[in-house]
């Protein structure tokens, strides 16, 4: 069944957990749909996870509009938001909406994301206006990691979460349609999923969410520049590649690869003239 922003709406008064994974691709996409996820996010982690750059900040609106058109060609059913990466709604409502625009005319996807609560609103606002839904994404927000100082944990203290509160019902008001909270303690995270009426998604932000999100290479065991704590393995893909890998190697080098099976036919009165 095809999922859409009224999906997610309806999850949450129905009290059902909502799953998400990133993907970047035509072929994980097709994975991770035909597996029954409801979303699926074009996440500017695709910045780290499959261009191999130290943090997100480098990602452009052209690399997630590529990223973003093979994810809609592999999913049919999954519900596909795609980041809004640094500074591509930072500058003004024109260049937000027009950039927005790109990642559902271009990129088709169904819904975008942003970081930010309080500073963003204008922007979600206009980009909810311009009939496409936003996500809204709180907490422990990558592309502020030079203003934060690194990779920290938010909401620790009582000024943080009050923040954290009032930018989750900004969000709700300026009609974002669920909101990621990333990287903050449970009991944070469920004071605010009892406060908004929209589903939070959770990433390191505990059991209480209204749903959950994982960064698929961290999921799988296939990304080990970094292991988050948040993160739980359900497959140790890196150990089966490496060892898919060295197996090829062996019997391409022993001669063990490849076998007469995997070779075509050809008619021997064709070929005996050749010889
Ligand atoms: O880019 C990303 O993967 C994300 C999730 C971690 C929420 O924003
Ligand atoms: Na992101």
């Amino acid at each position: 069944m095809k999922k859409t922003v009224a999906t997610f709406r309806e999850a949450k008064n129905n009290n059902e957990k909502l799953t998400m994974v990133t993907s970047y691709d035509y072929s994980m996409a097709k994975l991770v749909d035909g597996a029954g996820i409801d979303g699926i996010l074009v996440g500017d982690s695709l910045g780290m996870v499959t261009l191999g750059y130290d943090d997100t900040l480098s990602v452009t609106v052209d690399d997630m509009v590529h990223h973003t058109k093979a994810v809609s060609r592999g999913a049919k059913n999954a519900l596909i938001v795609a980041d809004l990466p640094f500074l591509s709604y930072h500058v003004n409502t024109e260049e937000t909406i027009r950039n927005a625009g790109r990642l559902i005319q271009e990129g088709h996807a169904h819904a975008v994301k942003l970081e930010g609560g309080y500073d963003v609103l204008d922007k979600v606002e206009a980009i909810v206006k311009a009939q496409i839904p936003v996500m809204g994404h709180i907490g422990l927000t990558p592309q502020s990691i030079n203003a934060f100082g690194g990779f920290k944990v938010q909401g620790k203290n009582k000024k943080q979460i009050q923040k954290l509160i009032d930018d989750a019902r900004y969000l709700e008001d300026a009609g974002a349609f669920a909101i990621v909270l990333e990287c903050i303690p449970e009991e944070v995270s469920k004071i605010i999923s009892e406060k908004v009426s929209i589903p939070t998604i959770g990433i390191g932000a505990g059991k209480y969410c209204d749903g959950q999100i994982l960064v698929v290479n961290d999921m799988l065991g296939m990304y080990s520049d970094f292991v988050p704590k948040f993160v739980k393995q359900y497959r140790n893909l890196k150990e089966d590649i490496d060892g898919a890998i060295k197996n090829y190697i062996k019997e391409v080098k022993d001669s063990s690869f490849p076998e007469k099976k995997h070779t075509f036919k050809i008619d021997p009165e064709i070929i005996n003239e050749f010889k």
